[in-house]
């Protein structure tokens, strides 16, 4: 049986070694009066909790803890399951940057592995659906095959999870090359890997890029995990990462008319608790840093420059050239996608958009939920 004490003042709650605070345990209460029975809603504020609570009797029965609040003189069960699965007092990564719970940090490595579905698997089969989804959360990208290669396919890849994000750029993006015939010397320019769209805020959590022609020779696609190229700039440098961490800075586009996108927000972003929550790289629309206290913008440049060499390392790197019928899609906020140059004779022709990651694992909880 769970051993159960009451703290001399009454005030905090111990459920075997772990301790509840008397106004947590009367706020978090699942019980009819304080939670809706069918959507789990509210239905109380804390304004109609008195301030000085606390517990006056604590009985158990079975899994079930009978608690009881003074002054409110309420009784309220709880069951113990459920206060060891939400207890509070365990010891929290507090860190200055450490991964988020489902996440895992990779290099070239995944190259061998690269996490994958046929479309017509995804749309059908919940499994498929649900390993392909917790493939994105764990590594921030993931590939999409089997396709028909025809305009607005990747509608389809979105709506297994989620809904299209609208921007400027509308609907949907076309990415579209002729390379020229006549000058077989002539070369696509490479794209240094980048987040997509920094300047908003907030900024696309997901992107999706599909391909309807490739016949370029190059113009390979390359990932590049930025959560760990921030976790070894840490390592190599923890006062250029905290740096990074701890300034904001600037991005803009400015490109069309009527359009004036800015933003203020750091390279790398932590939670209060220290968790990577977010990367920020782009060299084109990065703007002047003007946040950046005169004393510390040396520190800063040299993390910056060192943790865009990072990016730009091979050992960072999973390329692959996509297919017409094949697509893949990135976490935004964490995953950098670059693009290789390429020459020849032939036509590159990709179509992009950005969708809502809180959808994406919206639908992922709930299949895990019931699977
Ligand atoms: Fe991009």
């Amino acid at each position: 049986m769970t051993e159960v004490s009451v703290s001399e003042n009454s005030d905090i709650l111990k459920v075997g070694t772990k301790r509840f605070h008397a106004i947590w345990l009367r706020d978090n209460a699942q019980d009819a009066t304080t939670r809706d029975a069918g959507n789990s809603q509210r239905l109380i504020t804390l304004a109609d909790l008195p301030a000085d609570i606390t517990i006056s009797k604590a009985e158990v029965e079975g899994d079930t803890l009978m608690l009881t609040f003074a002054p409110e003189n309420k009784a309220i069960p709880y069951s113990i399951r459920w206060l060891m699965a939400n207890a509070y007092d365990v010891t929290h990564e507090g860190s200055l940057g450490h991964p988020p719970e489902h996440a895992e940090p990779w290099g070239s490595g995944l190259q061998e592995a690269v996490p994958s579905a046929p479309l017509d698997a995804l749309k059908n089969y919940e499994a498929t659906r649900l390993s392909w989804l917790d493939a994105v959360r764990r590594y921030g990208f993931a590939k999409v095959t089997d396709m028909q290669g025809t305009p607005e396919e990747l509608f389809e890849i979105v709506a297994v999870f989620g809904f299209v994000r609208e921007t400027n750029y509308g609907r949907h993006f076309e990415v579209r090359t002729e390379v020229n015939p006549v000058n077989l010397a002539y070369t696509g320019l490479g794209l240094q890997a980048h987040t997509d769209n920094p300047y908003r805020d907030p900024q696309p959590t997901l992107q999706v890029l599909a391909c309807l022609e490739n016949s370029a020779e190059g113009g390979e696609n390359m990932v590049v995990d930025g959560f760990a190229c921030a976790l070894r700039l840490k390592e190599e440098d923890p006062e250029g990462f905290a740096a990074l961490c701890q300034h904001s800075a600037r991005f803009a586009y400015t490109g069309s008319e009527g359009v004036a996108l800015h933003s203020r927000r750091p390279m790398i972003e932590l939670s209060p608790e220290g968790t990577l929550q977010a990367i920020r790289f782009n060299a084109r629309s990065i703007a002047p840093l003007t946040d950046v206290p005169f004393d510390a913008m040396e520190a800063y440049y040299r993390a910056y420059r060192r943790l865009s060499d990072i990016i730009d390392s091979p050992e960072m790197e999973v390329t692959f050239k996509l297919a017409p019928g094949e697509a893949f899609i990135v976490d935004n906020t964490r995953v950098l996608h670059a693009r290789k140059g390429y020459s020849g004779e032939g036509t590159r022709w990709l179509q992009g958009c950005y969708a809502d990651k809180d959808g994406l694992l919206s639908t992922l909880a709930a299949l895990e939920a019931t699977l």
